[in-house]
């Protein structure tokens, strides 16, 4: 499942951000990259421990915690603190492979990446090209979204980001490894989710089918959640 969600940073935060972002240290993309992907990266990143990147990762987790969306679709376990990169005119990163498990420098933390992240930090009009591509099944979706939007995809997939041709594409990036772990059964989940907060809508929270169902639910969650 590939997830666009509107919104999860304001306008005025997705402002707050660039300005931050704006004087912070840029380095080489490649510092996180793993053997393959390294060889496949141009671009610019923060360093993970940074001032800036702690600072403006901890302001994502917070506005992940507040989006009823993500939560539903990632069920989330534990988020990699999120990462900040830039792509100016000429940088790429060519079709990869996100690494399975990531250890956070500082902390020591491990994450099981089951879902990578993108949360748009510059409009579609202040640059050509940067889209993220993603193969799905025998296609693929070309994603570009308006700053403060985001993208969930299984971690699984190959992906790039194409060549930026004109102004500079800059983003957060994260991982998170979910409660559960097979990507077919969260699907199953999420759609359980959508369809109960659908059908409290229009018949209120105490209809017993209602009730039964999201029981049902939990119950399903409890099979296959590893907390
Ligand atoms: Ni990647």
């Amino acid at each position: 499942m590939i997830l666009e969600i509107e919104g999860v940073l304001t306008p005025d935060a997705v402002a707050d951000f660039r300005e931050r972002l704006a004087t912070a240290p840029w380095g080489d993309g490649r510092v996180t990259a793993g053997y393959q992907s390294a060889l496949a990266k141009h671009n610019l990143q923060l360093p993970e421990t940074s001032d800036a990147a702690v600072h403006l990762g901890s302001a994502v987790l917070k506005a992940l915690a507040g989006s009823l969306l993500f939560q539903s679709a990632a069920l989330p376990h534990s988020i990699f603190p999120p990462l900040f990169n830039q792509y100016a005119q000429g940088h790429t990163f060519g079709v990869h492979v996100d690494n399975a498990i990531r250890t956070h420098p500082a902390s020591g933390a491990r994450v099981r990446t089951d879902l990578s992240c993108t949360l748009f930090l510059s409009d579609p009009a202040e640059y050509d090209g940067g889209e993220l591509v993603i193969e799905e099944g025998s296609g693929e979706r070309r994603i570009k979204l308006p700053a403060g939007d985001m993208v969930l995809y299984p971690a699984t997939t190959l992906h790039s980001v194409t060549p930026v041709t004109r102004g500079a594409r800059i983003a957060s990036f994260f991982w998170v490894q979910s409660l559960v772990a097979d990507q077919g059964r969260r699907s199953i989940l999420f759609d359980i989710d959508i369809a109960i907060q659908s059908l409290r809508q229009r018949i209120g929270d105490d209809d017993p089918a209602l009730i039964a169902l999201t029981g049902s639910y939990h119950n399903l969650l409890r099979q296959w959640a590893t907390p």
